[in-house]
């Protein structure tokens, strides 16, 4: 009978066949000792020459790492195997027999394994990050859901730019220009008109052309949106959004966090309510610190770095200047210099993996602003009209899912957290 290996403790002392690939094997002279997986699972495979055909003997000497095999043997437990079980071959059937492989045991550099990344995608901690990243979406999914947000998918794409027109990509659309969407916020806008509090979670583009350990061109983000929810609220849901995720990962990932060798102490501690400061107490901490930053400037990856290495919690950043920015944020009534948003800065060194705001809702505000930041007006009709009919208070946000893998993952950098990841200088494959 075939199974997958995750089912396999349901087998034990039973005969039944596995279907997968031999990703290393070694031979004794009489016996074989396969490195097997599923996709689901690992397990050694042992064949005993003097145990089984001529035949399948002959397979496991014609046998290349990678190959692909359909394995038949009895299910047994064995404490010394990391993986818990074995297996007694007593078939070995070859589908598919692989060239000589290109990535090999030893150490190779980033940039090859990258051009290699549709094999790499093999190795045990890279198939451990993606199956951090599939629990991260699941649990951003769940808790929308038992929070009442409804899922809108956004259009990917636009006629506009929501977060500045320096990192658009443009495509023609049978002769206008259209943009790949940096983040579904105006569309998740109209939506709360409709449903209240909603979400979407869907690829997003910046053309950035920094080549940093937090910058991809092509990644993924959760939108939040919530009528009624001002900016104090909205930074509420955002620290049980982020703890949610991490109790969530740690709870079912406890195996591919290891894989990964990940120092779990640091997430155990991610829990309400999260640390705050304000951009002024923020540039303050950063000059007691020796950098060189004024108010008015901006934080780039340094300064986050060293922000966010300062707590052992996510922290959040407020009430930025106005010009800083993005045109639609509230402005703040106690500094109208400032405006009411929040990013939130993972601890460890990691940075910013929120950005959020109260929005604007006042149309002769919002009209201002849409002139200041010298956006054309016309494509942004329709985000007016939201302002004409029935206008409220609200707010929203939106989380960059790679960040948040590379944090959890305690990795170095953006590439490995995305099955294909799109950088600066990468395209392929
Ligand atoms: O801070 P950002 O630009 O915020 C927005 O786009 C808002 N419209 C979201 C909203 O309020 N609905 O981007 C949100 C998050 C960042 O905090 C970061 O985690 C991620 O998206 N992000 C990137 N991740 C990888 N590569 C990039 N180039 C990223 N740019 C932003
Ligand atoms: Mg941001």
């Amino acid at each position: 009978m075939y199974i997958l290996l995750k089912n396999i403790d349901q087998y034990l002392n039973k005969i039944v066949t596995l279907k997968g690939w031999v990703f290393n094997f070694r031979s004794s002279g009489s016996i074989y000792f396969l490195q097997f997986r599923d996709g689901t699972g690992r397990i050694q495979g042992i064949v005993s020459k003097k145990e089984v055909e001529t035949e399948v003997w002959e397979n496991c000497q014609k046998l290349t790492i990678e190959s692909s095999v359909e394995m038949t043997g009895k299910v047994y437990e064995e404490q010394r195997s990391s993986y818990g079980y074995e297996m007694a071959v007593s078939d070995l059937k070859i589908i598919s027999l692989a060239q000589e492989y290109p990535i090999a045991k030893k150490e190779h550099g980033v940039d090859f394994l990258m051009d290699q990344r549709h094999l790499w995608l093999r190795s045990p901690r890279q198939a451990a990050i993606l199956k951090v990243r599939d629990q991260i979406i699941w649990a951003i999914r769940s808790f929308f859901r038992q929070e009442g947000f409804i899922l809108t998918d956004s259009p990917i794409l636009t006629p506009t730019a929501c977060e500045g027109t320096t990192t658009l990509f443009s495509t023609d659309y049978f002769g206008e220009k259209a943009y790949l969407s940096q983040s579904g916020q105006l569309y998740l806008e109209a939506a709360i008109y409709s449903l209240g509090r909603v979400y979407d979670f869907g690829p997003t583009f910046r053309a950035e052309k920094s080549k940093t350990r937090r910058h991809l061109t092509e990644f993924w983000m959760m939108d939040a949106e919530a009528a009624f929810v001002e900016h104090e609220e909205n930074m509420k849901i955002q620290e049980a959004l982020v703890s949610y995720i991490v109790q969530n990962v740690l709870k079912n990932c406890a195996k591919e966090l290891e894989v990964i060798e990940r120092d779990l102490k640091p997430l155990q501690k991610v829990e309400p309510p999260f640390y705050r400061l304000t951009y002024k107490e923020a540039i303050e901490l950063l000059q007691k610190n020796g950098v060189k930053i004024k108010w008015g400037d901006d934080f780039g990856g340094d300064e986050e770095t060293i922000i966010s290495k300062y707590y052992n919690k996510p922290v959040f950043i407020e009430k930025y200047p106005a010009e800083l920015k993005a045109f639609y944020m509230q402005p703040d009534p106690s500094d109208s210099r400032l405006v009411l948003n929040n990013d939130c800065l993972a601890p460890e060194g990691y940075g910013e993996i929120i950005g959020g705001s109260q929005r604007i809702h006042d149309l002769k505000i919002l009209e201002a602003k849409i002139k200041q930041f010298k956006l054309k007006r016309e494509p942004l009709e329709w985000y007016l009209d939201l302002r004409r009919y029935g206008s409220v208070p609200h707010s929203g946000f939106g989380i960059g899912l790679e960040r948040t893998v590379a944090w959890l993952c305690g990795l170095e950098h953006v590439r490995e957290t995305i099955p294909f990841p799109r950088m600066i200088n990468r395209l392929r494959p």
